[in-house]
């Protein structure tokens, strides 16, 4: 077990999916030191995230939607309050809808990209002045190779266009912030087995989804969670900028 995060406090966005990247990131930061703080939409999925983090080390979780830059301003403030700043702050809330573009309507568009690029967007203003306050950190938000490719998995043209945005997003304030002390960095996973697609990730589309990469097999949580806490680490110190690829050579570019 390393020690990477001690003495550190990471905000970690939708961890409280059970099989989600959110909530492993968030356990693996805490299991490394850090102290973690959790947010979700789901209440019932943030109180028992947060009672599993609290087994590890020191965790708060609170209801917040990444869409709400009040709620996350509160969330930083409490977050400050109690653990004296923030170091780390992980990107994860996202959603995605499987429709096609001609069928997207506009309320559905504003769905994706308020979830995924402006809760970004958003969340990480109200973070970043924290950071700020503690002399640096590490910014590390969930982009996707949908963004690179143009989907065609699960994900349609308002979640490329999210997750494109992500990517642009995080070299514009890579080229701000990185000046001021604090990486900026996404990472781009393809298909991973969470519950993100719903009913859809059948164990046979699984396995057809697996050959499509040189691994053989699709993604698990782990593998993406190893690289988010390499960015999200020192051991990634000269890092900023970067859109790190977790696709098993699916997508080489
Ligand atoms: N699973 C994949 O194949 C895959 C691939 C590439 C990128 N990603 C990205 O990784 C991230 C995590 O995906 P996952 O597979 O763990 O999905 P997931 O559905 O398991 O988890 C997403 C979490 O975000 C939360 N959430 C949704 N809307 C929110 C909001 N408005 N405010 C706060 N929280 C909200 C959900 O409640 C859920 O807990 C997403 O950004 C996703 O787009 C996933």
């Amino acid at each position: 077990m390393q020690d990477r995060f001690t003495n550190k406090v990471a905000l970690v966005t939708g961890a409280g999916s059970q099989r989600g990247i959110g909530r492993a990131t968030a356990l693996a930061l805490a299991k490394e030191g850090a102290s973690v703080v959790i947010t979700d939409v789901v209440p019932e999925s943030v109180q028992k995230v947060t009672e599993e983090l609290q087994k590890i080390g020191p965790a708060m979780g609170e209801v917040a939607d990444v869409r709400d830059k009040e709620a996350m301003r509160r969330v930083v403030r409490s977050l400050t309050d109690r653990f004296g700043g923030l170091d780390i702050l992980v990107n994860v809330a996202g959603l995605t809808r499987p429709t096609t573009f001609l069928d997207i309507s506009e309320d559905e568009y504003d769905l994706v990209l308020d979830v995924n690029l402006k809760g970004t967007f958003l969340t990480t203003q109200v973070a970043v002045p924290a950071m700020l306050q503690r002399g640096g950190g590490a910014i590390v938000s969930l982009s996707s190779v949908s963004g690179q490719r143009g989907g065609g998995v699960f994900g349609s043209s308002h979640y490329s266009a999210a997750k494109a945005g992500i990517m642009g997003f995080t070299k514009a304030i890579a080229r701000e912030l990185t000046p001021r002390g604090i990486r900026v960095n996404c990472v781009a996973p393809s298909m991973v087995d969470t519950d993100i697609a719903g009913d859809l990730l059948t164990e046979q589309r699984k396995a057809e989804l697996g050959q499509g990469t040189l691994m053989g097999r699709i993604a698990n949580v782990d593998d993406v969670v190893k690289c988010i806490l390499f960015l999200a680490s020192d051991e990634s110190s000269y890092l900023t900028g970067v859109t790190l690829d977790i696709n098993g050579g699916m997508h080489m570019h």
